[in-house]
């Protein structure tokens, strides 16, 4: 059962679109098992970038079959122009599967994410305002409206008449915002059924006959461990299972079918959104990464929050997702500073942790206890092999390595393909 789930070992945007992208060439299927368009990457298509948000990278490889998953949920909207995109750049869509048991993102989704962030005031979340949240809160309540609802028309409709009941009493009472009507919702979605009914498929159904016939499926992740809505760092979570039990449930393949997980962390650490961060930094130090880093969001183009290393965190990932290996991505950007930070603990009124606190108030107000390494100063960009880079980087992967008690079999040393240095990965192994 050749399955290897890819997964983010902090609080998303680690990079896993480039390690996807370059790995994915060993694989059959490319699957996305949760999230929807609140993910992005850039990828290179004939010299220009193009920001994916929906549709697994896998698409770029005309020998792999790209999937999104039952755990996802789909704007309709994005994922045409995506389409549209990639043809226009000359990549076939015709390859694009997508489960009929997704749910559908809906214009009052969008909406409700803006206004109840726009009510939490202060205590918002900082959302991507795509839909999210409404989206999976509809799922778990047995009202959402499924991607194989758009192909029985009078289904489609009686589902969109039924939810905005509720939702325009919401809507105008709550937020006191306009309601929506049936028809204009349906006007602009039916049509979406043409454009996406051939790849509509049973995707559980085609990834076991593919496992069975020794295909080779790569479950991608989208955020990160710490935004999981179980163990991830509640309520400044997204609202799906982001960790790799999740690949099982969103793709519909048993936890059998999985035999290595791959992990993805930056060299050091960034968050978007509201919730804790016991390694930010406020200072100039935070403000180098963030400008060497390029932390802005694909997504939101918001600025990503910037800190050390966390060491407590991607232990936790490694047991909560029961990591194989590591991926560090972005090493190259710690080649600007004197000396490397890295968490190890963390204290909290006298107490000790090395691992994630499980009483949110401890991990909201832990202190993080530091070892202090030597940094290299030197362009470490176009090392390709593990023996080339310096002592000084080889003593922080080593160290990085020691605390997870997961091999780094990948580390990246730069935003291109070939900046990347394969020192253990044996996919096949
Ligand atoms: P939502 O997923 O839009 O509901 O946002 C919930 C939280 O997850 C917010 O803090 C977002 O900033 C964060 N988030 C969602 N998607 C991503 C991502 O792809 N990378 C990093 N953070 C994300």
């Amino acid at each position: 059962m050749p399955g290897i789930v890819l997964v983010g070992a902090q609080w998303g945007d680690e990079g896993k679109g480039k390690i996807t992208d370059l790995i994915a060439n060993d694989f059959d299927y490319v699957v996305r098992y949760q999230g929807g368009n609140n993910a992005g990457h850039t990828v290179i298509a004939n010299g220009h970038k193009l920001a994916l948000h929906l549709i697994p990278s896998g698409i770029m490889y005309p020998n792999i079959t790209p999937m999104i998953g039952n755990g996802c949920v789909v704007d309709p909207r994005i994922l045409i122009e995506e389409m549209d995109k990639l043809e226009a750049e000359g990549f076939s869509t015709e390859r694009l599967m997508l489960s009929g048991n997704a749910h559908l993102i809906m214009p009052y989704h969008l909406k409700i994410d803006e206004e109840s962030e726009r009510k939490l005031g202060d205590n918002l979340i900082g959302t991507t305002k795509r839909g999210i949240g409404p989206a999976y809160q509809d799922k778990a309540e047995r009202s959402g409206i499924r991607v194989q609802d758009l192909l029985d028309e009078h289904i489609f409709r009686l589902k969109v008449e039924t939810a905005l009941v509720e939702k325009n009493e919401w809507l105008t009472k709550i937020y006191n915002s306009a309601p929506f009507t049936a028809e204009a919702i349906c006007d602009e979605y039916l049509p979406y059924a043409q454009r996406i009914k051939p790849h509509i498929v049973e995707s559980s159904q085609l990834l076991n006959e593919a496992l069975r016939a020794n295909k080779w499926v790569l479950f991608e992740g989208a955020q990160g461990t710490l935004l999981d809505i179980d163990h991830g760092t509640y309520p400044f979570v997204t609202s799906s299972s982001c960790t790799a039990g999740g690949a099982a449930i969103g793709s519909g393949v048993g936890p059998t079918a999985i035999n290595k997980v791959l992990g993805i962390a930056k060299a050091y650490i960034t968050r978007v959104g509201s919730g804790p961060f016991p390694t930010e930094l406020f200072d100039e130090t935070g403000e180098k990464l963030a400008s060497v880093g390029g932390e802005v969001g694909v997504t939101t183009g918001r600025a990503r929050r910037c800190g050390w290393y966390d060491a407590v965190i991607v232990k936790y990932a490694a047991e909560v997702n029961g990591l194989t290996d590591l991926c560090i991505t972005k090493l190259d950007v710690l080649s600007c500073l004197d000396t490397i930070k890295v968490c190890v603990a963390y204290e909290h009124e006298d107490k000790r942790y090395t691992t994630v606190p499980g009483q949110q108030t401890a991990f909201h107000k832990a202190t993080p206890l530091y070892e202090e390494l030597p940094g290299w100063k030197t362009d470490i960009t176009g090392c390709t092999s593990y023996k080339e880079l310096p002592r000084e980087a080889k003593d922080y992967i080593e160290f990085i390595e020691e605390l997870a008690g997961v091999p780094v079999s990948i580390i990246a040393v730069g935003p291109d393909r070939d900046q990347t240095i394969m020192r253990r990965w044996k996919p096949r192994s």
